[in-house]
């Protein structure tokens, strides 16, 4: 029996991906951009079983102490990558696998869980087929599995996802190491509840939103800004153009049809108290995903400030100290 053991980490957006212009190949409508997370880990491990027919995928949640066996909803993403990945690598070689996985952090709460699995998975599977794929190969490969982020997790640190204009053109690359820039995720856990739609479906229904042309024009234009900013290291400029990006995808997610609302009453109180702290001169900005909980964005010499600032926040359970980290790798 092969084992395999790999990790991968979650991956926050400063420039989101919304809306797809091919549903199959999950191909985006316009750039993105991210940052790994190296509080936000999710370790997988494949082992490969010899009976084609054994099947198997054990999850171990956030401060859990158990394995449990995945719900038939998420086998089925399994099984679905599985053979996206046996097509992509032009292989007819079949097998069984046990895959546990491990978060270190809630999944289905805004925190790209997806994107962290679905990455070490494309590892994983391309490493048991016996292929070594080229960093531009899997993040391809990742983006398959449908949890298009999961492409942005491979690189290290700061990875930014060209839309292409095909399958082969469209893929993530680092285009900074995590020593880049000191930054800090700090995530504010505000409900541990797993998200009730997943971004998937989201996807799909961008453009029964009256605003998601105008989103399409507006990015590009902020995308160029946020590079600017990135390369200057200018933090209030980053900040921002990361909150905006931020307010326009969920201005879509709101006003598409069914309506996203991802944000809770919570989630715009401790906005405001954020506003109240930028004003005593302390800079943390905030950037949120398919959940309610808040990513605060800081640099480090911020970090105790914008922590105390959490602590004493009733409304925030859990705290998750995010730096830029390294990509997919085996363990
Ligand atoms: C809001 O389709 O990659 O996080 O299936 O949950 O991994 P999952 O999501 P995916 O969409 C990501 C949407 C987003 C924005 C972003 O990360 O760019």
């Amino acid at each position: 029996m092969e084992t395999i053991k790999v990790e991968s980490p979650a991956n926050i957006a400063f420039i989101k991906y919304w809306g797809q212009k091919n549903h199959q190949l999950v191909l985006p409508n316009n750039d993105s951009f991210s940052m790994n997370l190296s509080g936000c880990k999710t370790q997988v491990t494949f082992e490969k079983q010899t009976d084609k027919k054994a099947r198997k995928l054990l999850i171990k949640n956030y401060q859990s102490k158990e394995y449990i066996l995945a719900s038939d909803g998420e086998m089925i993403k399994v099984n679905d990558f599985y053979d996206t990945a046996k097509k992509y690598l032009h292989t007819d070689q079949d097998f069984g696998f046990t895959i546990s996985s491990e978060n270190s952090f809630p999944k289905k709460a805004g925190i790209a869980s997806s994107a962290a699995f679905f990455s070490a998975l494309a590892l994983a599977f391309s490493l048991a087929w016996g292929k070594k794929l080229t960093k531009k190969q899997l993040s391809i490969l990742a983006r398959l599995s449908g949890s298009g982020s999961a492409c942005r997790s491979i690189g290290d640190g700061f990875n930014w996802w060209e839309k292409g204009e095909d399958s082969d053109s469209s893929y993530a690359q680092s285009i900074a190491s995590p020593q880049y820039w000191d930054l800090v995720d700090l995530v504010a856990i505000l409900s541990k509840e797993e998200k009730k739609i997943g971004s998937q479906e989201g996807h799909k229904n961008v453009f029964s939103s009256p605003f998601y042309q105008f989103r399409l024009q507006d990015v590009v234009r902020r995308s160029k800004a946020i590079t600017q900013a990135f390369i200057k290291k200018d933090f209030t400029h980053f900040g921002e153009l990361m909150e905006e990006e931020a307010l326009s995808m969920h201005f879509v997610m709101m006003t598409q049809q069914p309506p996203l609302y991802y944000w809770s009453g919570k989630t715009i109180e401790l906005i405001k108290q954020l506003l109240i702290l930028r004003n005593k001169g302390i800079e943390a900005y905030y950037t949120i995903d398919a959940g309610e909980n808040l990513h605060l964005i800081c640099e480090q010499k911020s970090l105790l400030k914008v922590k105390s600032f959490l602590d004493t926040n009733k409304d925030v359970q859990d705290i998750i100290i995010n730096y830029p980290t390294e990509g997919t790798k085996l363990l």
